[in-house]
């Protein structure tokens, strides 16, 4: 297997794009392709501050080291959970935070939830009398508080986490099989600042597969944490994540097609729909018939882009226009 840029050995062979590369090559091409979702997004501007949420493992690691290399102004921020039983989990990684910014010279904030806060996740869950007993329901909530009150208090446009597709195919296959609106509505790259006190969130790793952020740190040489939190065992989102992968085994691209479909489908206005199940629909400013969305209807915009153009009958249907405009049957 040859690149495709330079005809080099492939390092990498991605099916899922039907695209080969070469080491050189796909270093470069793993930020070309954040800073175009960075672009299409809308996440942060040139210049903006950014606070990257690293966990020690490999996506946000690596989303750190692309953020840096395409010359963006992001600090880190490191949660010291205190999970500490056991393998040392946030010690060491911790340790590789720290190890990374101080490799690349930049700036680590760390926040201590046990110091900060007096106690550890796992004393918190102990103690928990809210109806949230998993570890990880409580760490998620204690991470979002605290990630979004530094963001706050030291004044960064955008908090970006190094979420990546194979994570967001996975909460949403979740959300779908549960029907959870309100999570979906929610879901996406970009969480806009939607209040005071709120701040933007964003995630530029989000069309990016798991396996290519694990080949990006190990061909660039960053040192992450391998093993997973120890309340991580038997959670959903590894469950779901499994059934993707096998799901892309047979038809490559599958994750990323879910993920992307689902977001063309919410921008087209699938959350938008009346209490009747119907897409609010405005009139074709050219013919009049309903249509979803404000303009010309998809018959126009179709028979504007047939050239030469001829003149729409006066009277009458058209044979096989069954005249139901863009509604479908
Ligand atoms: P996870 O929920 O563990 O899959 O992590 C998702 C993202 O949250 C990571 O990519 C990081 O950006 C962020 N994150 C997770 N754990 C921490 C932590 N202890 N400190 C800071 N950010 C974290
Ligand atoms: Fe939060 Fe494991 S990292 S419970
Ligand atoms: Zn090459
Ligand atoms: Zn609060």
């Amino acid at each position: 297997m040859k690149c495709r840029k330079c005809g080099a050995p492939a390092a990498i062979n991605m099916r899922e794009h039907k695209l080969a590369l070469c080491r050189e090559h796909f270093l470069e091409w793993i930020p070309e392709q954040t800073e175009r979702a960075i672009h299409h997004y809308r996440m942060v501007e040139r210049g903006e501050k950014i606070l990257v949420a690293v966990s020690g493992g490999k996506d946000s690691l690596s989303l750190w080291d692309v953020l840096h290399r395409l010359g963006y102004a992001a600090d880190g921020l490191y949660i010291d959970l205190g999970i500490d039983e056991g393998i040392a989990y946030s010690s060491k990684s911790r340790a590789f935070c720290e190890q990374f910014a101080a490799r690349q010279g930049l700036t680590l904030r760390v926040v201590s939830v046990p110091e900060t806060y007096g106690r550890s996740i796992a004393e918190a869950t102990r103690l928990s009398t809210r109806g949230r007993k998993k570890p990880c329901s409580i760490c998620g909530l204690v991470k979002r508080h605290i990630m979004n009150r530094v963001g706050r208090e030291q004044g960064y446009a955008a908090l970006a986490t190094g979420h990546n597709l194979d994570d967001e195919a996975a909460v949403l296959l979740h959300n779908a099989m549960t029907w959870s609106g309100g999570y979906l509505v929610r879901q996406g790259p970009v969480l806009p600042a939607s209040r005071p006190g709120l701040g933007r969130k964003v995630k530029p790793l989000c069309r990016i597969y798991e396996r290519e952020t694990a080949a990006y740190a190990l061909m660039r040489g960053i040192d992450y944490i391998y093993e997973e939190c120890p309340f991580s065992v038997g959670s959903s989102t590894l469950y779901y994540k499994d059934v993707l992968n096998r799901l892309e085994e047979d038809r490559p691209g599958a994750k990323l097609q879910f993920y992307l479909s689902f977001l063309q489908a919410k921008d087209g206005g699938l959350f938008a729909l009346n209490a009747s199940g119907e897409a609010e629909l405005h009139d074709c400013v050219t013919c009049g018939q309903p249509t979803s969305a404000p303009g010309k209807c998809a018959f126009c915009r179709l028979w504007d882009s047939l050239a030469p153009a001829l003149p729409l009958p006066q009277d009458g249907l058209r044979e096989g226009d069954g005249g139901q405009g863009e509604m479908g049957s």
